[in-house]
């Protein structure tokens, strides 16, 4: 099995007036897993089904290599797919839910069970084959209905949001599952996900969305350490960046009484100015109070009134402040991250 590129082009979905998806281009590499990442209703569903044929585009093309299928039936893109519901026939065994697709065309018996069984010892399921999606485990049926997507050897792999049916441990492994069955068979893959901790551990790339538009294209490091605007500065990472509103003056990032020093020639005017909880200290020379210190297990965080504003410091296990206890923030100078008033980034 082989993976093909994935090119989309201008490709956009309106449900009468609701724009579901304005404008997009992305390129997938053959062979690459990319995560769709966003809030509820930004659109990942809706593009996710455009590439499998099941909704046509409003504008805009489809490309799988060098072929434009916006025109093809989902049968004849070679697409594999998995949704959030497993969707498993209940009243059929796993076998034959498997065998589903490869029984549709019409292969001889003796292959499907070959195939079937090829599949169902790679993921772990060949003991399951002769019961009901009923009589297995939650994490069971989703590698079953991984399986059907597989078992035809699609170039083509499409996840919506597979694993949200999954208790949070067994969550953690399928992830790990899924990703090195992909790397093994090479098939190119989109993952739908509203889990950014989901999209950052499986995805080569990540596409984050906001209401129908595409904010950023990247690696998860980069993502993480260059947010291109302040919409995935707050979504990708947890606990969230810390984001502060205020005014650049010369030299300085200023909020009410506050002024915390920036590098010279950063242009004047409203902005944003963000750091991580992670790259914040409770040693710095800002003042300010703490109002709650959270134990989070390894590091406890604390919520710190800086001024007008609160921001989110990660602080080591053994300390862990009282609330009203005066502290002084500080931040690594190197980490901390400036947007415009539109919440665009600014330098580097
Ligand atoms: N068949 C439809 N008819 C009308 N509007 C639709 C239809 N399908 C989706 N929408 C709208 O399009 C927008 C995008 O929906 P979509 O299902 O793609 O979101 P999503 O990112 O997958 O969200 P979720 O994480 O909740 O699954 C939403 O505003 C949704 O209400
Ligand atoms: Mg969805």
């Amino acid at each position: 099995m082989k993976g093909i590129r994935v090119r989309l082009k201008g490709l956009a979905k309106h449900f009468g007036r609701v724009v579901a998806l304005r404008t997009l281009d992305l390129d997938v590499r053959a062979g690459e897993m990319v995560a769709f990442l966003g809030p509820s209703g930004c659109g990942k569903t809706t593009t996710l089904l455009m590439i499998a044929g099941i909704y046509q585009p409003t504008a805009g093309e489809i490309y799988f290599g060098e072929r434009r299928v916006e025109h093809l039936h989902p049968r004849d893109r070679d697409v594999g797919m998995v949704f959030q519901s497993y969707a498993l026939y209940p009243h059929l065994t796993i076998f034959d839910n498997i065998a589903f697709p490869l029984t549709l065309k019409k292969i001889a018996p003796a292959e499907v069970a070959r195939r079937v069984r090829q599949i169902a010892d790679l993921l772990g399921i060949a003991h399951t084959l002769d019961r009901r999606p009923g009589q297995v485990s939650g994490g069971q049926q989703q590698r079953a209905a991984l399986a059907r997507a597989l078992v035809k050897e699609p170039q083509v792999l499409l996840l919506d949001e597979p694993l949200s049916n999954l208790d949070a441990q067994i969550r953690v492994q399928a992830r790990g599952e899924i990703r090195r069955l992909q790397q093994e068979i090479g098939v190119t893959s989109i993952l739908v996900t509203h889990d950014q901790s989901e999209a950052l551990a499986m995805a080569d790339r990540v596409a984050v969305f906001s209401t129908g538009e595409l904010q950023q294209f990247a690696p998860p490091d980069e993502l993480y350490r260059r947010p291109a605007n302040t919409f995935v500065a707050r979504f990708v990472g947890y606990p969230p960046m810390n984001l502060l509103e205020g005014r650049y003056e010369p030299g300085a990032f200023v909020l009410d009484d506050l002024r915390i020093p920036v590098p010279p020639g950063h242009p004047a005017g409203r902005g944003w100015l963000g750091f991580r909880p992670e790259d914040a200290t409770l040693d710095g020379d800002v003042p300010g109070r703490v109002t709650v210190a959270e134990a989070l297990g390894r590091e406890n965080l604390v919520t710190l009134r800086i001024g007008p504003a609160e921001v989110k410091v990660l602080v080591p296990q053994g300390r862990r402040p009282a609330p009203g206890t005066p502290a002084r923030l500080g931040y690594r100078r190197e980490h901390v991250h400036f947007f415009d008033a539109s919440g665009r980034r600014v330098g580097a």
